[in-house]
Order: structure tokens, then C-alpha cells, then sequence
């Protein structure tokens, strides 16, 4: 019994410890989404759907959960976003060029066609975030559309 209650309290002193570490929020309350917006020109139900479900993890902002406040959960979630924008991230889509805009169009497309996105882990909190057959189609509309804002037609396979 000694022992464990020392484990306990050991694990309960590190759980304490780990708080002080706290990742760098993804935070921008700028209109750093306005060279996105203005140039593939979503309509109002796909704004929504990107706002609810994809800009999260894939813009400059992220709209917190309480739980991000907590260790480990914090670092679960900070390294997410940092893969997600790596990936792509709205927010930087001026500093796109041309063949990089069409090949993101093309992964969204892939990813919503495949029901990837979003990510699993993120509709245990976010009910709402999965998507209904029509909003992925209506993405998908969308996005087929803008690739031609390009005009490098579909990628060879
Ligand atoms: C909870 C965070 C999260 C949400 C929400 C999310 N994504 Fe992602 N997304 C990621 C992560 C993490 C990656 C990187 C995955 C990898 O590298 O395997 C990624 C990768 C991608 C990629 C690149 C895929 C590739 O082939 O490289 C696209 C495109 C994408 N997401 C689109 C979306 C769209 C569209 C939405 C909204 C419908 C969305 N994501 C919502 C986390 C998220």
C-alpha cells in the first residue's frame, strides 16, 4: 500500500510539473484569412463549413477548448496544428504560388472525398464538425471550381 501511495503521489507532483510547460498558442485575430477568402471566393455554406471544421487545425487561428489549459492535452493538440498547417494552412495562401494552390485544391479534394478530414479525434469534441453528404459536396463543388482558377487542370495519377 506504501508503495503505491508513494507512486501516487509521485505521478500526482509530475502531473503538477508538467503544467508549467504550455505550448505557444496558435492565436491571430487579424483578418488573416482575407487573401484566401477573396481569391477562391467560397460561398456562404462552404464559409461555414470551414469555419466549424477545418480552420481549427488549418488556419494562423484556433478556437480553443478548455481543455487545451491542461497537460499533456496542450502538447497533444499544439503538435496537431503544427502538422495540420505544415500540410496546408489557409492563412498563408498568398505565399502560395500557383502549382502550390492547385495541388492543395486537389488534397482537399482527396481528403473530403475520402472522408479524412476531419480528423477523427477532432469530432469527439466537436459533434458538429463532421460532415454531412451535401457539405461535402457542396466543398467539393467548391473546390473542383477554384482549381480552374488555376488552370492547370487535374494532376496526372
Ligand atoms: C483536428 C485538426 C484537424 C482538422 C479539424 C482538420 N484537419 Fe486537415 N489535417 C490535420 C493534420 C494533423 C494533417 C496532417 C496529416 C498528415 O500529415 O498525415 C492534415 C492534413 C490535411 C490535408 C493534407 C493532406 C495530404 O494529402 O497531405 C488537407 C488537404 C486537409 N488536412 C484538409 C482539411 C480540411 C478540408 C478540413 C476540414 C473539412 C480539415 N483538414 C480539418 C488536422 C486537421
Amino acid at each position: 500500500m506504501k508503495v503505491i501511495k508513494k507512486i501516487a503521489k509521485l505521478l500526482l507532483l509530475l502531473f503538477v510539473a508538467i503544467q508549467f510547460f504550455r505550448p505557444e498558442k496558435n492565436i491571430n485575430q487579424g483578418n488573416h484569412l482575407a487573401g484566401f477568402i477573396n481569391e477562391t471566393n467560397p460561398p456562404e455554406n462552404v464559409k461555414t463549413i470551414l469555419t466549424h471544421s477545418c480552420y481549427d487545425c488549418h488556419s494562423n487561428n484556433t478556437e480553443y477548448p478548455w481543455y487545451n489549459n491542461i497537460a499533456p492535452v496542450s502538447w497533444w493538440l499544439s503538435a496537431h496544428i503544427k502538422d495540420a498547417k505544415a500540410a496546408l494552412n489557409l492563412s498563408d495562401w498568398d505565399n502560395y504560388n500557383k502549382g502550390q494552390k492547385d495541388r492543395k485544391l486537389e488534397e482537399i479534394i482527396e481528403v473530403i472525398e475520402k472522408g479524412e478530414m476531419p480528423l477523427k479525434e477532432y469530432h469527439w469534441m466537436h459533434q458538429e464538425a463532421g460532415l454531412s453528404k451535401e457539405q461535402g459536396e457542396a466543398v467539393l463543388e467548391w473546390a473542383r471550381r477554384t482549381k480552374t482558377l488555376y488552370g492547370l487542370g487535374p494532376l496526372p495519377r
